[in-house]
């Protein structure tokens, strides 16, 4: 059995995500999706909301489990019992960042591999900060997330709801 986790902030999940997740499906007997916290970042939604979202997304997918963890990636996979830990690299600059970070998880828990996957092309721009930052002036996310995610950083963001977008049109229970 080969049992995956991708870690990550998912704040919120994106097709970008999404599309690593089910090419990782594909590949390993299970896959963890874990939520994390960055320190460095201040997420617009908390653990919790990030794990229902991405149970919501993912619900299709059988081999996959989501969950969340306060602490080292190095040790959550030594928990989970994992073989293999699954990052997308989306551009070069992803690069030496993610680099840093396998050889660091590698010197703490030897057992773990890390295994990237490039991003799918169409998704190669793609970041939940540039998804935050278009729903923050209004504009359209709806080609970034699904509809159902797209609600809910609306709702964060904008609770006043914004007329005419096709997020809203469904969207009834605006504060
Ligand atoms: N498609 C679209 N977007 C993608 C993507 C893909 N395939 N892969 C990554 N991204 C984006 C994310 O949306 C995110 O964008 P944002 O910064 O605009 O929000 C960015 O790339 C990278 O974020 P993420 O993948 O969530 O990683 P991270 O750097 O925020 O955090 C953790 C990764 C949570 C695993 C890391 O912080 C961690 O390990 N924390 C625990 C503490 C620890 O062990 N520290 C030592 C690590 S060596």
């Amino acid at each position: 059995m080969s049992n995956a986790l991708y870690p990550g902030s998912f704040d919120p999940v994106t097709y970008g995500h999404i599309d690593i997740i089910k090419r990782a499906a594909r590949i390993f007997d299970t896959l963890t999706v874990g939520v994390l916290n960055n320190n460095v970042k201040s997420p617009l939604f908390s653990v919790e909301e990030r794990v229902k979202m991405l149970q919501t997304a993912c619900a299709g997918i059988p081999n996959v489990s989501i969950s969340s963890w306060q602490g080292l990636l190095a040790e959550y996979a030594r928990q989970a019992e994992v073989d293999v830990i699954i990052r997308g690299l989306r551009a070069v600059t992803d690069f030496e960042y993610e680099l840093q970070m396998a050889q660091t998880n590698k010197k703490l828990n030897p057992k773990v591999e890390t295994v990237f996957l490039t991003a799918s092309l169409e998704y190669a721009y793609l970041s939940s900060s540039v998804v935050r930052e278009v729903a923050a002036f209004g504009g359209d996310i709806g080609i970034f997330v699904p509809d159902f995610v797209a609600r809910e950083i609306y709702l964060k963001l904008r609770p006043e709801g914004v007329s005419g977008r096709a997020e809203d049109k469904d969207t009834d229970n605006e504060q």
